[in-house]
């Protein structure tokens, strides 16, 4: 079969599952014959080989596996992060919570912060990548995250500035640090999400508790706790007035909230 031919067909049995099959397509047509895009428009006519493997890739995407899991890497703020399932793939709207945690560390000339939830690696492999001097803490509760994380540290050259530590919160950090990052879960327990999300996922990077801004306060009452003079996180569309009336209950006054580009309420930061 042609790459004409093998995208025609792939491209129909992507249609259910994607809102731009031919171009999924293409990119798993690419992926699979080690390629740019731009090369199945130049040689259309050329046969591809081993057509089995590249079906079983269209499969598990038809069946909405995110692009990211089946290729194993995500795109984010300016690199290519190594991602599997049991790790979230990083959002772009992360990327401004990168970018505000950034001007801080900057202004403040900041030297030590620890990140909550590390993840694939995404936060704290960009922020190391930024600032050579700067070190970082970062836990996370799951062993995927933890091993993948790791693996990006490596790939990037960054083992003297990040260290990862398997906790809860930041139980075992005993360091003191100036800034805190995170991204924690804040998903309600019953909130409906698509089937690439829910069905891929993993549950402990999506969902905060029943509400889900359970996890959010708990990270602020940690941090206070500890004397850490800058909080940054992300949180839901929906959360700004919780956690508004949550600071406000605590005494906190010097907090901003942040939007993503659509607009929507997506984060806060807090000074202590
Ligand atoms: C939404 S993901 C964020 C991952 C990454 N920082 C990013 O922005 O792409 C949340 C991460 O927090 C971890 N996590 C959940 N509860 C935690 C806890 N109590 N303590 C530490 N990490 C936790 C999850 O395993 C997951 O990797």
């Amino acid at each position: 079969m042609t790459i004409k031919e093998i995208l025609t067909q792939a491209t129909k049995k992507l249609q259910l599952s994607c809102q731009r099959p031919r171009f999924e397509a293409e990119l798993l047509l690419a992926h699979h014959l080690k390629k740019e895009r731009t090369y199945l428009h130049a040689f259309d006519n050329k046969e591809v080989e081993d057509i089995e493997r590249f079906e079983a890739l269209v499969e598990r995407r038809a069946n909405h596996e995110p692009y990211e899991y089946i290729v194993g890497s995500a795109s984010f703020y300016d690199i290519e992060l190594k991602v599997e399932q049991g790790v979230l793939i990083p959002r772009p709207e992360t990327e401004i919570l990168i970018d505000l945690v950034a001007e801080i560390i900057e202004r403040e000339k900041i030297t030590s912060i620890a990140e909550i939830g590390i993840g694939s690696g995404a936060i704290s492999v960009v922020l190391a990548r930024k600032f050579p001097n700067l070190k970082i803490i970062a836990t996370d509760i799951c062993d995927t995250p933890i091993k993948v994380a790791q693996q990006n540290i490596k790939t990037f050259g960054l083992e003297k500035q990040i260290e990862v530590r398997k906790s809860n919160l930041l139980d075992e950090v005993s360091e003191s640090i100036e800034l805190v990052v995170s991204n924690p879960p804040y998903i309600a327990q019953d909130f409906i999400l698509e089937s690439n999300v829910v069905d891929y996922e993993p549950k402990e990077a999506l969902f905060g508790g029943v509400v889900g801004d359970e996890l959010l306060k708990e990270i602020v009452l940690e941090v206070k706790k500890r004397g850490v003079r800058y909080l940054a996180c992300e949180m839901g569309y929906d959360q700004k007035e919780p956690m508004e009336q949550f600071f406000i209950s605590l005494g906190i006054k010097n907090y901003r909230f942040y939007k993503d580009l659509a607009g929507f309420d997506r984060g806060f930061v807090v000074v202590f």
